[in-house]
């Protein structure tokens, strides 16, 4: 598929209202959704509005064969050869609690996790510390990017239940060896749950051959309907957890007394479900097939070279994690010396049409125990091209400028009202900005400030 084509298929990229082709760099928190997800969505609405499982009218059955047809799918896209390990859910902040809330814990189990996981890979493991008496050990990370198997030895060593790492990170891009990881935590006869939000949009996943027993993914990170996701896990683990949610769809049958649950997977879809958004996210994996994982992964590793190379030479500006581009996937992440992360998000996008996201990206650990304030991101997907990077590039340039001389060694903006004036008004806004206009970026950078400090995320 060309570029042109592919990119004529998102309507989110057509320019609107005078403006240019929004540059959306923030695939990472969420990618944008192509016309066949939408079409597939308003098809469901439109032709077979039903529900599926309960009534034997056609609408019910064919949305049953659909939203079947769409676990199947999923079951294929991740390797599992039996769908019936796939669990449809609202995101992968829902599957890891699944498991979380679902394991038979005793006190004193260990539960392992990485020292720079996502908020929905930490927090419930700390209330499950809290309240079960589960402890919970991190594994610290090498910055640069590698993976210290000896570390992981010795933690195993000393007793683990469940290892739950990302296996691509959301902060830096870097990729867990989880074949490796896998066999290892089960030769000590823990279990192992991988966290594949950042992963499965990007590279191949193979579950059943690298022997993974539960793994995340959030949909809407890979061109799906937003609050879709699966938790697609291995038949003997999957048996052993204990459904969240229970109601209608999950049993066989009940009396006023008691009741027989379903086997998996729908034993854990509780109520009527989202059709719709389960039927769109297929439409996203088909649309992924014939896209093609390489065609992503290449895609996005040379707008993430290009603007590497594009800012070498700049001594204010940091990028976070591996050295090399290929160990970083769709991530650039980075911060600017004296100017606020929220700050140059607000430039960006107020200056350049270029959306990123700015702050703690749900990992406030990371941030906090470096006592920094966040960081940049601009996370790519195949549809960005390379008038998207430079465009980040541009505004990136003139953003250190203007606060204090780039690569260039300019210097007339680097007073403090010069940085006041870069944070009010970017050049490339130019005639756009109104007074009205230019007072927006100060308020949106405060309230992304607000955020951090609350801890949203
Ligand atoms: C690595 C990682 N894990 C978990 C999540 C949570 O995803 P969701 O909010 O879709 O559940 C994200 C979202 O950005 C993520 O990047």
């Amino acid at each position: 598929m060309t570029l042109e084509r592919v990119r004529s298929d998102f309507p989110a990229l057509v320019p609107r209202a005078g403006r240019p082709a929004p540059v959306y760099l923030d695939s990472a928190c969420m990618s944008l959704v192509p016309r066949p997800v939408l079409d597939a969505m308003e098809e469901y609405y439109r032709d077979f509005p039903g529900c599926a499982g309960r009534s034997l009218h056609r609408f019910s059955e064919e949305v049953g064969r659909r939203y079947e047809a769409s676990r199947a799918a999923f079951a294929r896209f991740l390797g599992r050869s039996d769908p019936a390990g796939v669990v449809f859910v609202r995101n992968a902040t829902e599957a890891i609690n699944l498991v979380a809330n679902g394991l038979d814990w005793k006190a004193g189990d260990r539960v392992l996790v990485t020292d720079r996981e996502h908020n929905s890979n930490l927090v419930v493991w700390q209330r499950l510390a809290a309240e079960r008496g589960v402890r919970l050990s991190t594994l610290p990370l090498p910055d640069d990017g590698s993976f210290d198997v000896e570390a992981l030895e010795r933690e195993l060593a000393a007793g683990v239940r469940l290892v739950s790492f990302f296996h691509t990170s959301n902060l830096d891009g870097r990729t867990l060896p989880v074949r490796e990881i896998t066999e290892r935590a089960h030769a000590h006869g823990a279990l192992v749950m991988f966290d594949g939000c950042q992963a499965a949009p990007h590279v191949p996943v193979d579950l059943d051959r690298w022997g993974v027993d539960f793994y995340a993914v959030s949909a809407h990170k890979m061109l799906g309907p937003t609050g879709t996701g699966v938790l697609a896990a291995a038949p003997a683990p999957l048996a052993g957890l204990r459904p969240l949610l229970l109601g209608g769809e999950t049993v066989e049958w009940s009396t006023l007394t008691g009741h027989a649950l379903r086997p998996p997977p729908h034993r854990f879809e509780a109520g009527l479900q989202n059709y719709a958004g389960v039927i769109g996210a297929h439409a996203a994996l088909d649309y992924l097939a014939r896209v093609g994982l390489d065609a992503v992964e290449a895609r996005q590793r040379s707008l993430n070279a290009r603007v590497t190379q594009a800012l070498a030479g700049e001594p204010r500006l940091h990028v976070l994690g591996p050295d090399a581009v290929k160990d970083r996937s769709s991530i650039f992440a980075f911060t600017l010396d004296g100017v606020d992360p929220h700050d140059t998000a607000v430039f960006l996008d107020e200056g350049y049409d270029v959306m990123v996201r700015s702050g703690m990206h749900c990992v406030h650990s990371f941030y906090e125990r470096r006592g920094l304030p966040g960081n940049v991101r601009a996370s790519f997907y195949f549809y960005n091209d390379l008038r998207d990077a430079d465009a980040l590039v541009r505004g990136i340039s003139e953003l250190l400028e203007r606060t204090g001389g780039g690569a260039s060694g300019t210097s007339a903006a680097s007073s403090a009202s010069g940085r006041r004036r870069a944070r009010a008004r970017p050049r490339a806004a130019g005639s756009r900005a109104t007074a009205a206009r230019s007072a927006r970026p100060r308020r949106r950078a405060e309230r992304g400030r607000a955020g951090s400090a609350r801890g949203s995320g």
